[in-house]
């Protein structure tokens, strides 16, 4: 029996030095989405079902992966597996349509997403997406910025060995045939694939094409591929897509198999793994681009474009690439103090926190080697020690860890010695 007193399944603690990672990756995150004109929104972390679930939905993450659960309202309410919905459902109610002259509306978050899948390394039951969504405008360029976005983050997160699959779903009109030519194609080998693939040749047979269970069987390597069935539209628009990311200089390779796991795509869709991935797990950030989203939340018929990315794939991957490394806690100053002194310590670094250092202190009475051994874990440039001496006198003695140097001042010069000594 699990341990109820441990995190549950698939969710982690993240702390002590690896948070440095996290505000690390999280500041590189913001940096660049200010610099592509993206300002973030926070959506609740859990919705109404309906905002997630869609009638017909034939995605492994709506129909078996999703946190559902009735709140002592009797709500119906699911914690969020993705950010694109409730960012659409947050666009269309505050009717950020409105002024088309503001559109596209490019929107970011960062958060917990949280998705009922077997956990593994770099797949998790609690994980946390950054995502970007630009809505109101279509156009191969703005895909091809949006690639871009995301392959700039993963380089200044010092990642090198990335590359992108990119393919296109193509038009209603396109889709449609396809999903035909798959239908016939599938229909002979029904009864010798997998029960979801059967309900998703009813759906939507794309979805059998990202299938795991049946991507060995011999029908699979013979299926026809998007491209014998595009329309001339839709092939021009990722022709220029394409250019785009050739002009970007963006390196990309066409996998005419990449359909993704979600439902609501058209057009561009695209992946983002490691060199030498070879699992189907592996995406570090993933999107495409959709039309129908703003229309089902009541918007009108507004396209969309995204990804989304996810941080703890990212970081594990810059840290295996030596990209952002993580810091130790480190302190400027550690405040030793010894026999009866009252506050006079606690005073003193105060004192020099209001200065902008960073102070610690004992607050338990240890001993002085403890204490020393504290600033030393701390890796504290200097010490400030404070004797009952010191007290009655209104002095301190300061000392620079480094040159070793020590002296003995009047509270009142705390400060300007610290500062000669750290700077
Ligand atoms: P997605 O492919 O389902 O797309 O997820 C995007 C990324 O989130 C994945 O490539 C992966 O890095 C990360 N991710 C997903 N599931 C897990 C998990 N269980 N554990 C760890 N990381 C995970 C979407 O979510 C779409 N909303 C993306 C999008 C935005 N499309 C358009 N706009």
């Amino acid at each position: 029996m699990s341990n109820k007193y441990q995190v549950p399944r698939g969710t982690q603690d993240i702390m002590g030095d690896d948070i440095s990672l996290w505000q690390k990756a999280e500041g590189i995150i913001r940096e660049q989405c200010a610099r592509y004109g993206y300002q973030e929104i926070r959506t609740p972390v859990f919705e109404h079902t309906e905002v997630f679930k869609f009638q017909n939905d034939s995605s492994d993450m709506v129909t078996k992966e999703m946190y559902t659960f009735l709140d002592s309202g009797e709500r119906s309410l699911t914690l969020r597996p993705e950010g694109t919905k409730g960012v659409i459902r947050a666009f269309v109610e505050h009717k950020l349509y409105g002024n088309p002259a503001e559109l596209p509306a490019k929107l970011f978050y960062l958060g917990p997403m949280f998705r009922y899948e077997r956990p593994q390394k770099g797949r998790y039951r609690q994980f946390h997406q950054f995502g970007v969504e630009a809505i109101g405008a279509k156009s191969p360029l703005l895909d091809a910025e949006c690639i871009a976005l995301g392959y700039d983050i993963a380089k200044a997160m010092g990642i090198k060995k990335v590359k992108i699959l990119i393919n296109t779903l193509g038009d209603d009109e396109s889709r449609d045939a396809y999903r035909n030519a798959l239908k016939e194609h599938f229909r002979p080998y029904l009864g010798e694939l997998c029960g979801d693939c059967q309900r998703r040749f009813e759906l939507n047979p794309l979805r059998i094409l990202d299938c795991k269970v049946d991507r060995d069987h011999p029908s699979f390597a013979s299926a026809p591929a998007i491209s014998d069935y595009l329309n001339e539209p839709s092939k021009k628009y990722f022709e220029e897509v394409l250019a785009a990311l050739d002009d970007l200089g963006i390196p990309y390779q066409i996998d005419s198999r990449l359909v993704r796991g979600l439902d609501y795509y058209s057009n561009t869709v695209f992946e983002a793994i490691p060199e030498d991935a070879t699992g189907q797990q592996a995406a570090v950030f993933a999107g495409g681009q959709y039309d129908g989203l703003v229309e089902h939340f009541g918007g009108g018929s507004l396209p969309g474009v995204g990804f989304g990315m996810g941080i703890e794939r990212m970081i594990d991957l810059a840290v295996e690439e030596g990209g952002i490394k993580s810091d130790s806690r480190s302190t400027d100053v550690y405040v030793i103090s010894m026999g009866d002194v009252g506050s006079y310590a606690l005073k003193a670094t105060e004192t020099l926190r209001k200065e902008g250092f960073r102070v610690d202190t004992d607050y338990q009475g240890r001993s002085l080697k403890a204490q020393f051994k504290a600033s030393d874990r701390l890796r504290a440039k200097a010490i400030v020690i404070i004797g009952e001496d010191e007290y009655s006198n209104r002095l301190a003695v300061v000392k620079n860890t480094a040159t070793k140097e020590q002296v003995t001042v009047s509270i009142d010069e705390l400060t300007n010695t610290v500062k000669g000594f750290i700077g």
